[in-house]
């Protein structure tokens, strides 16, 4: 056939393709998980998709009056907002002030307690979509094509199951990867591929692989008991037939991993895992004047930007000095989103700020060291613009997150308990000035 034939046939049909785009429905997210999954859903109306997503009537996170270019179908939970509010707290306090202070039994039980109360909240969050008529009725009306889900947040499997839907996750990682291992199938052998949270790497001695055997075994002994047994019991009543929850779960058709290798250590995955960390990333946008004029007054030095994340707004007075004190040192200017009182000890080279444009600054040639909580977004920010880090983690993966990054040469960890302004500002001058 002629050639210039066939090559118009062939863009009349890539056209017709990328016209018809997909009606997906996307599974209710909170917190940062929601922050994150934001511009992939922006990212799918730019490509002709149709986006849905599922709305708690109690949502931290999702605004749903602001405009926004996808559609929201909201469902009711039984619970309010300060409840949520009152157990976020409760586990951060836990997570940034005490856990440092409890031996490990103490730690382990303590935290099958939260996740006994987080899970309460998912089964709630669930009643409110599966339980409801009035919603699968238009759920199903919906006609989707796809579910995509966090499944941090549980019950999509179920629900992708009762519409006969295809499923894509997308997931940062489950505990000690018990989910990833038991239900995705992702092999994990505990000689060199350590277990999320561990605070391992893939370089471990004899007594570091006993430990990281124990960790899987125990973390699953856990997990089971707290976790799948609940669920099973759920999704067998729903179903009115006993139904493994880990078994929907292995449905999933496509699981996207919210890293890559400049993050992960090398580990056997299946096929349908995709890597995909700092999807989000963006090219920086240029700065509000008043935040650019106090950038460019920072010279040769450059700047340092400071956030410990969407969820942490302030820490101890006693903290806060030490922490300004220690900045006031380093000859950068220094952007702290903190909401705090103003410390005593904050230097003149130190803005203070209600919030800051994270990227848009990490993205900036005048940026130098990103001090941060060590949370994925912010880290997968910081590797796209180049930005070495000083890790401050608080809770759940970013002390495991911090260990990634410093092992790859990016990072100097410390820790808000034990450290002085000394070795904040020390480990400022390290991450600047060695080059690795
Ligand atoms: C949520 O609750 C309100 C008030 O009880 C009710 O009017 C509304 O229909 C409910 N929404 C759904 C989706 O069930
Ligand atoms: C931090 O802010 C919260 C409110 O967001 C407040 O309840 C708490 O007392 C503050 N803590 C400190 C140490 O300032």
């Amino acid at each position: 056939m002629d050639l210039r034939l066939t090559a118009c046939v062939l863009m009349v049909l890539c056209a017709t393709w990328s016209a018809n785009g997909g009606n997906i429905l996307v599974w209710y997210t909170e917190g940062s998980h929601w922050i994150n999954m934001k511009p992939v859903l922006e990212t799918l109306v730019d490509r002709g998709h149709q986006v849905t997503v599922l709305t708690p009537s109690s949502s931290m996170y999702m605004n749903t009056n602001e405009p926004s270019r996808f559609h929201y179908e909201p469902f009711n939970v039984s619970f309010s907002l300060e409840a949520m509010e009152a157990f976020l707290e409760e586990f951060l306090r836990f997570s940034i002030y005490e856990i440092d202070y409890m031996n490990y039994l103490e730690l382990y039980i303590r935290f099958i307690d939260i996740m006994k109360t987080d899970l309460q909240f998912s089964i709630q969050y669930l009643d409110g979509v599966v339980k409801s008529e009035a919603v699968m009725k238009k759920l199903k009306e919906g006609k989707y094509d796809l579910l995509l889900a966090d499944p941090l947040y549980p019950g999509s499997d179920l629900a992708a199951d009762i519409l006969g839907i295809p499923l894509v996750f997308s997931l940062r990682f489950s505990l000690a990867n018990n989910w990833e291992r038991h239900c995705g199938q992702m092999p994990a052998p505990p000689s060199f591929v350590p277990g999320a949270m561990s605070k391992l790497t893939d370089k471990m001695d004899f007594s570091e692989r006993v430990w990281n055997f124990l960790f899987y075994t125990l973390q699953d002994i856990m997990i089971d008991h707290t976790f799948w047994n609940v669920l099973d019991r759920y999704y067998s009543d729903v179903k009115g037939t006993p139904t493994s929850a880990c078994e929907l779960m292995s449905k999933a058709d496509i699981w996207l991993i919210r890293t890559y290798w400049d993050f992960e250590f090398p580990r056997p995955f299946p096929p349908n895992f995709k890597y995909v960390g700092g999807i989000h990333c963006r090219p920086a946008k240029p700065l509000p004047e008043d935040l650019e004029e106090f950038v460019q007054s920072s010279g040769d030095d450059g700047i340092v930007i400071f956030t410990l994340g969407s969820m942490i707004n302030n820490v101890t007075k006693e903290k806060a000095n030490m922490i300004a004190s220690g900045l006031a040192q380093i000859p950068q200017k220094v952007l702290w989103r903190y909401r705090g009182e103003k410390p005593e000890t904050l230097g003149g080279n130190t803005k203070i700020y209600d919030w800051i444009p994270q990227n848009d600054l990490l993205g900036h040639p005048k940026a130098r060291a990103f001090i941060t909580h060590g949370g994925t977004n912010g880290i997968y920010e910081a590797i796209y613009h180049g930005v070495p880090i000083v890790g401050i983690p608080m809770f759940a993966d970013q002390p495991d997150n911090m260990v990634h990054m410093k092992e790859k040469g990016a990072a100097v960890i410390l820790n808000l308990n034990f450290m002085t302004s000394e070795g904040l500002r020390d480990a400022i001058n390290t991450v600047i000035n060695y080059k690795s």
